[in-house]
């Protein structure tokens, strides 16, 4: 029988699966995925070879990146029926990461046949015309067709503004996307293998991992994280806003992390970038201030959290960086989700090639010796 000795709340430091995705070393802040550094291969790689990279361990060559790029381009029109989903959803205002949640499930019509790889694609191509039709519903315009000729990033920028985005802001949103796109066993990831180790199928795992990301302890921080800053305003109010938040026993949105002790990698890699950004054709002074507010965030958990090693984690330079790039915060979480579809897919590859149906085990504290 299990014994309480055996119990990992939140299966903290419970080893469930093997990955070539990606490795996190929480304690030196270091994080490799397939096989690159986070700092080198964020930077460099296109988002369609990082979705290569994960589902095939290695980059493609350049006919294969040509094709594998227009294969995704040609799956990124929605189903009529998803379409008109949508557009209902927007009358009710539904919050965009509910109504990816709600398209996402939709993703296998038309592809109740398809091979693995082809329904992949399809997933990943059509997150962002999920999330860019919706929010231009939303705002009561209509949705734009996408434009075969750009590439992921730039044609998701382009179907939420009409407009083609400027070199430097495609490599800002695709080191963003390259950034999160996998992270060991997080909790959506961890979800996504659960739900096809029973044998189920990928649009249902990927539908219960952005359930799973929704959440503001895992994908749901950014928003907050840069509601704070703006509510913060100047530098000098950093300190007793923060202090009140804490004394209150809030939670600081963009600081702490199960596995990271040290400062997140992803935060140096976003914080270059939103930097880069905001130096060439941004708001400075923004930047400015969300430095200040983490050095004081991270000073204040250190004395209110002493020994808990609370960090900055992912959202917060998250935040910054998808704002530069003009991305309303609604849009934040559902964004991380378009980054971290490739990740999801390709763990759920390897749980079907691998895997054994994940069921752990509970114990039981309730009462044995009632009678009827
Ligand atoms: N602000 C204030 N206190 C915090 C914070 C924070 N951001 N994070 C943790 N703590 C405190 C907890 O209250 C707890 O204090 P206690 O021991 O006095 O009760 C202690 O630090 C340890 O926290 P845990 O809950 O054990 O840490 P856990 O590993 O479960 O949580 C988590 C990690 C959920 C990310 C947490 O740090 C948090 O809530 N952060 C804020 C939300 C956030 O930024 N989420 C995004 C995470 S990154 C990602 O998922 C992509």
């Amino acid at each position: 029988m299990t014994t309480i000795s055996e119990y990992r709340p939140g299966l903290e430091g419970v080893v469930a699966a093997e990955t070539r995705m990606s490795r996190v070393n929480g304690q030196i802040g270091e994080l490799i995925i397939g096989g690159y550094a986070l700092e080198e291969i964020a930077t460099k790689a296109t988002a369609e070879e990082m979705a290569f990279l994960l589902w095939h361990d290695r980059l493609p060559n350049p006919a294969e990146l040509a094709e594998f790029r227009q294969r995704l381009a040609e799956k990124r029109p929605l189903p009529p029926a998803t379409l008109s989903l949508l557009e209902s959803v927007a009358q009710e205002k539904v919050p965009v990461m509910d109504a990816l949640r709600i398209g996402a499930g939709t993703l296998s019509l038309g592809l109740d046949e398809a091979e693995p790889q082809d329904l992949a694609e399809a997933i990943v191509a059509r997150f962002p015309t999920i999330v860019a039709a919706y929010w231009r519903l939303l705002d009561g315009q209509q949705p734009i067709k996408p434009d075969l000729e750009l590439g992921h990033a730039a044609n998701y920028l382009y179907m939420l503004t009409g407009e083609r985005p400027s070199a430097a802001q495609v490599r800002g949103l695709e080191t963003y996307l390259n950034t999160v796109s996998d992270h060991g066993l997080n909790a959506s990831t961890f979800t996504a293998r659960v739900i096809v180790s029973t044998g189920s199928d990928m649009v249902s795992a990927i539908t219960g991992a952005v359930g799973a990301l929704k959440g503001p302890l895992h994908g749901g921080a950014p928003g907050p994280a840069l509601d704070m800053v703006f509510e913060i305003g100047s530098a000098d109010r950093a300190e007793p806003y923060l202090r009140e938040k804490l004394e209150s026993g809030e939670r600081l949105m963009g600081f702490g992390h199960r596995v990271y002790k040290v400062r997140d990698p992803r935060a140096e890699v976003l914080g270059a970038a939103a930097e880069r950004l905001f130096a060439a054709d941004g708001d400075m002074a923004l930047y400015e201030l969300a430095k200040s507010v983490e050095e004081t965030a991270v000073s204040l958990l250190a004395e209110y959290k002493p020994g808990r090693n609370l960090q900055t984690n992912v959202e917060f330079y998250t935040a910054l960086l998808l704002h530069g790039l003009g991305l309303d915060t609604s849009l934040f979480s559902p964004t991380f989700a378009v980054g971290r579809v490739a990740g999801w897919l390709g763990h759920c590859f390897e749980q079907m090639e691998n895997g054994r149906l994940i069921r752990p085990t509970s114990i039981y504290i309730g009462e044995t010796d009632r009678t009827w």
